[in-house]
């Protein structure tokens, strides 16, 4: 597996991936993708095989350091799943929050999505709180958080 920040002829790969990982209502938009995968404060990661994008994940910052960095999303094709891809993306929003001189990074998860919420746990993520009807009527997220340590390589 190969791992490389996004270029935007890579868009309509990176939008078939979120097709295949999330229905509505929890899809984002494809000008929504396009302005996450746009941002001057954010980083987008790409991890690709045999020149084929498996997976994608997207972190944005705020602006002044010593602030938060937020996980937008983290998605691999369900074929590519289990095999350490997800943690290497996820490992690289973390070195580029921190680069960028973030001291936390968060997110938001399904409160149903019980692989994803193993997944940050396993990552040292810890959970905050809980958002009633974040992604919908009844669809709950969960709030998950961790320390960055500023400036890591
Ligand atoms: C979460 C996700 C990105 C993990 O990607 P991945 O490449 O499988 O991740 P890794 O191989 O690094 O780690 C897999 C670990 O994640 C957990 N996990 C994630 N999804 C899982 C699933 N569907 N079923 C079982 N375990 C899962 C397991 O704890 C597994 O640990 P193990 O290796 O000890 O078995 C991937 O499952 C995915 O794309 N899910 C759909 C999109 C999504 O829900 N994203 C999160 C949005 S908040």
């Amino acid at each position: 597996m190969l791992y490389r920040l996004y270029k935007p002829e890579d868009f309509a790969e990176l939008y078939a991936i979120e097709e295949v990982c999330f229905q509505p209502p929890l899809r984002f938009a494809r000008n929504f993708m396009l302005r996450l995968v746009g941002s001057a404060t954010g980083a987008t990661w790409i991890a690709e095989e045999d020149s084929r994008m498996a997976g994608f994940a997207i972190v944005e910052w705020e602006a002044e350091a010593g602030g938060t960095a937020y996980i937008e999303t983290i998605e691999v094709l369900p074929a590519m799943r289990g095999r350490g891809a997800g943690g290497e993306l996820l490992r690289r929003l973390e070195e580029s929050a921190s680069a960028s001189g973030m001291r936390e990074i968060w997110l938001h998860v399904d409160e149903s999505n019980s692989g994803a919420i193993r997944f940050y746990e396993a990552h040292g993520y810890w959970r905050q709180g809980r958002e009633d009807s974040y992604y919908g009527p009844r669809r709950a997220a969960l709030v998950y958080a961790k320390a960055l340590t500023v400036g890591r390589k």
